[in-house]
């Protein structure tokens, strides 16, 4: 695929997983993720993760009554996270499939979820997972998106993608109004060999 930002080889995440080069997962759910849910009063509705991975957040949000369905490309991704709803006994609607060929989900999601995806889509195809996203969505839906941030002091080999607070603007305004744009700490992750705790954007977006 395209890279117009320079340069950035895309991913092959199978090949991540196959390897278990995977600092993000982490195997408890995200930190921010629940922040928001609080702060937010986000309560449980149809819910769309994207780019779920091993699914630590789809099982964490249908263990709390959310109707979660979930995706990633990676086949291996998928087969464990099925295995963590199975030993949680919850029911999770898991997809192994490209975000990009995402197709009749049924009804728009009131809530949609990424940690760590729209930073490394968008290097390949923004348009694209904008155009899904309004698929998936009405006007009044919120996405919350945990991303790279290129303010991080000490940015690590190995360590997310970074975005700019301005790209993220210009990106999503758009087609979303931004509830929030906050910097947090993604939780720790041992990334080369080193806990490590990358500086994030948490966007909390509202669909026009
Ligand atoms: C940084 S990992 C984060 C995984 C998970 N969200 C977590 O927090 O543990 C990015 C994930 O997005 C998935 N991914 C990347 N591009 C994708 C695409 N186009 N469609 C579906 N999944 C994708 C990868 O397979 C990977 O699991």
């Amino acid at each position: 695929m395209n890279d117009p930002q320079g340069g950035v080889p895309p991913v092959d995440w199978e090949e991540r997983y196959r390897t278990g080069q995977t600092p993000w997962d982490t195997g408890r759910p995200s930190s921010e993720l629940q922040r928001v849910l609080k702060e937010y009063q986000i309560g449980p509705c149809r819910t769309l993760e994207l780019g779920c991975g091993t699914g630590t957040n789809a099982v964490f949000l249908a263990e709390r009554g959310f109707e979660v369905t979930a995706c990633d490309v990676s086949e291996q991704a998928i087969s464990l996270a099925r295995q963590r709803a199975d030993r949680a006994n919850v029911a999770v609607q898991f997809l192994t499939c490209d975000l990009l060929e995402l197709t009749d989900l049924g009804e728009p999601f009131p809530f949609v979820f990424d940690r760590g995806v729209y930073h490394a889509v968008r290097r390949e195809n923004l348009a694209g997972m904008l155009a899904v996203l309004q698929r998936v969505t009405v006007p009044g839906s919120l996405w919350l998106t945990l991303a790279g941030n290129a303010n991080d002091p000490e940015p690590r080999e190995g360590g997310p993608p970074q975005v700019r607070a301005e790209e993220i603007c210009r990106e999503l305004e758009p087609l979303f109004a931004i509830v929030q744009l906050r910097e947090f700490r993604f939780d720790a992750a041992c990334i080369d060999g080193q806990e490590s705790r990358p500086l994030g954007w948490s966007v909390l977006a509202r669909r026009r």
